[in-house]
């Protein structure tokens, strides 16, 4: 089938994550380092460019559009934007979300519920502000959860994405989970991945899910559930809260044999995986004026090169698997 985006191992690819940016207003250590070069303006797609990509790839069979960046709603106009796409919503796309830090949310959360725009996920590492301000390098928890309020008052389901860090916020795990679920937000947790050369000791940062995970079986009730969004996380109920925990555990638990994604940066560059360097340049394409046809040829030339999985691998955490940091791939 031309039609729809299917890979080397069968697989169906109906979720593009896109970054539209990758400027962030915050500078995670494992992420970027502080003085983070962002790329010159004409590089970045423009809204034309960007809203002319999606259609073609929602032409193709891409039924969720999630928008990353960097950090998304920095980007100017972000709302006009996102707008845009959620025109599509109901003709072709099925799913419109973001994942965002949460620092533009207090001003913004009610437009992007009103754009139909059902659920964000919220990446939040720390509930101690001295931690929060010692990881993000800012001191931005106050306003960040001003937006995570008015993301949950504007009936926005909420989801809480939690890097699991040995040397940061290994004890305050599951005080975390006690405060998300108190709110009604899932929490996932994230092993870090060995993306871009920023921290090179990450060996002292990686806490394996595993062993999370016995932890959290000794508090609480942990039963395996079956849900699933089509994301690698895997899900588990905890009786006492009655709240979910996901398991992102790209390390220590390999989920590339259901993988449904691709992900574009916000130069046109479209790579089939997180961990591999294979990509095409869409931009590239689109500014050449290229037809529809040159761009589906480009598409169905970057499915046959996606990649099994991931090669992250725990004993080699401290080599970066690819030199691009997960603000530049859009996670
Ligand atoms: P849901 O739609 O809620 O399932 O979201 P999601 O897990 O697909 O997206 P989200 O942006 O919340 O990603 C959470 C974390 O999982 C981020 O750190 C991502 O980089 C990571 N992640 C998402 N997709 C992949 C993937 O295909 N491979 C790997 N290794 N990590 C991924
Ligand atoms: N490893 C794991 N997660 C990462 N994120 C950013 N960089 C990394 C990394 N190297 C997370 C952010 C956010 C999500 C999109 O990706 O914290 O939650
Ligand atoms: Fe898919 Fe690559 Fe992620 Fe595995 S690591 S789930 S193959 S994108």
């Amino acid at each position: 089938d031309q039609t729809i985006l299917q890979d080397r191992f069968n697989r169906t690819i109906s979720y593009l994550r896109l970054s539209i940016t990758d400027r962030c207003d915050l500078r995670c250590t494992y992420c970027m380092p502080e003085r983070m070069q962002f790329l010159p303006k004409s590089d970045v797609l423009s809204f034309e460019e960007l809203t002319r990509l999606v259609d073609a790839f929602i032409a193709r069979g891409i039924t969720k559009l999630r928008v990353t960046g960097g950090e998304p709603l920095v980007r100017k106009d972000a709302i006009r934007l996102l707008s845009k796409f959620a025109e599509r919503l109901g003709s072709g796309l099925e799913e419109l979300t973001l994942t965002t830090n949460a620092t533009q949310l207090e001003a913004n959360a009610q437009a992007l519920a009103d754009m139909g725009i059902k659920r964000i996920n919220i990446s939040l590492d720390s509930l101690d502000r001295n931690v929060y301000e010692r990881l993000s390098r800012r001191d931005a928890l106050p306003q960040v959860l001003r937006g995570i309020d008015a993301a949950a008052k504007s009936g926005l389901k909420v989801k809480i994405n939690t890097v699991a860090l040995a040397d940061a916020n290994a004890d305050e795990i599951p005080s975390m989970i006690s405060w998300a679920h108190k709110n009604g937000f899932d929490l996932s947790l994230i092993e870090v991945m060995p993306l871009g050369e920023e921290m090179t000791h990450r060996s002292s940062s990686f806490l394996s899910l595993q062993e999370v995970k016995s932890q959290l079986n000794k508090h609480w009730t942990l039963t395996e559930l079956e849900d699933s969004t089509g994301g690698p996380a895997r899900y588990m109920r905890v009786e006492e809260t009655g709240g979910r925990v996901g398991f992102i555990s790209p390390l220590s638990h390999n989920f590339c044999a259901t993988c449904n994604r691709i992900r574009m940066t916000c130069t046109g560059r479209l790579y089939t995986c997180l961990g591999h360097e294979e990509g095409e340049d869409l931009r590239a394409a689109l500014r050449d004026d290229q037809t529809d046809e040159t761009m589906n040829r480009l598409l169905n030339r970057a499915l046959r090169n996606k990649p099994e999985r991931h090669d992250f691998d725990e004993a080699k955490i401290d080599t970066p698997s690819s030199p691009r940091t997960m603000s530049v791939t859009g996670g």
